[in-house]
């Protein structure tokens, strides 16, 4: 087994090396050219976070607090996750994703210990995103599930740690979940997740931009229109997009290994079996939640909130 020198500082500071190593941390590669669309919500991202990572004087001088947690809520395929990662790419940040599911199974009995050597590795490495993807899985509503102290001390322990998180220190936590409205109310209170940001169903547009950006280094044919297949394909996630460009490529090469190009026969092959997994009734759901969130949370401490929006 290999030591490190974190290891030995960790050693003297009383963390088991081997909690520490769990998490991993990485600069994704990704970058805001690999999201489509979403440039509202770019913009709000380099400000929350790019800023006050790579600029944090900025903010002291002006005054005023950085945000320390982001919520992007949405549904799925939306690019939440890619986000999260394009951000951390263009702050030059370490990145450290935990995915909720994780830290009530993999750290069975230890959840609470390892939501606090997250952050200390995150100060650590810092400047830091903290990622926590499908956080409604660890910080459900207290109390939701009876008798589940684990999730309740996990929660209280995230509260704290959040709170722990001096504005100067260089570390920002993204959370990310498509059920927003089950998340314990605590943790979008001023000062946790403060910015709420709804990462919607692509528009025409945003469509378009995402469907340049998975042909890219397709081979397409001169009638392949992808203005046409955006306007199509009302309904299509990210996800769903990404998807159906394989699916194109997949059924060109099925007619002819030896194919040179993907022509808009394959892609009208490909979109007669697909379906875009954005229904209104999904759509429908994410407008009622944004209106809730919007009053529940906001109306209370607006002054406060305001501050912290910058
Ligand atoms: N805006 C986008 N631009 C380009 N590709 C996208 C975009 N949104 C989604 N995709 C494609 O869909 C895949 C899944 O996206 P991502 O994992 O970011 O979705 P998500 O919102 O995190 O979904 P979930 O809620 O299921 O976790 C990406 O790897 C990418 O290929
Ligand atoms: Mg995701």
């Amino acid at each position: 087994m290999e030591v490190t020198l974190d290891d030995f500082k960790n050693a003297h500071r009383g963390i088991e090396p081997s909690a520490l190593r769990e998490f991993f941390v990485e600069i994704p590669k990704i970058s805001w050219e690999d999201v489509g669309g979403l440039e509202d919500v770019k913009q709000s991202l380099k400000e929350a976070v790019e800023w006050p990572l790579s600029q944090p004087e900025v903010f002291k001088r002006m005054g005023i607090h950085a945000p320390r947690g982001i919520l992007l809520y949405g549904p799925p395929g939306t690019g939440k996750t890619l986000l999260a990662k394009a951000v951390a790419h263009e702050s030059k940040a370490n990145f450290i994703s935990i995915k909720g599911p994780e830290v009530l199974s993999k750290w069975v009995g230890e959840s609470e210990k390892a939501v606090r050597e997250l952050f200390k590795k995150a100060r650590q490495v810092a400047p830091t995103i903290v990622f926590l993807d499908e956080i409604d899985s660890i910080a459900p509503r207290r109390g939701t599930f009876e008798g589940s102290h684990v999730t309740e001390s996990v929660v209280n322990q995230l509260l704290t740690s959040i709170d722990g998180l001096e504005s100067m220190e260089g570390v920002v936590v993204i959370g990310a979940t498509n059920r927003p409205d089950i998340i314990d109310p605590g943790l979008l209170r001023p000062g946790r997740f403060d910015r709420l940001l709804l990462i919607p169903a692509p528009d025409s547009v945003s469509r378009l931009e995402i469907f340049k950006i998975h042909t890219k280094d397709m081979p397409l044919a001169k009638d392949v229109s992808l203005d046409e297949i955006a306007e199509k394909t009302v309904g299509f996630s990210g996800a769903d997009i990404d998807a159906l460009c394989r699916e194109a490529a997949m059924t060109a090469l099925r007619d002819d290994i030896n194919v040179k190009e993907v022509r808009k026969s394959h892609f009208d092959r490909a979109l007669a079996e697909a379906r875009g997994s954005l229904t209104d009734d999904v759509i429908k759901y994410y407008k009622k939640v944004k209106d809730d969130m919007g009053s529940s949370i906001a109306k209370k401490d607006k002054k406060e909130r305001d501050i912290q929006y910058m």
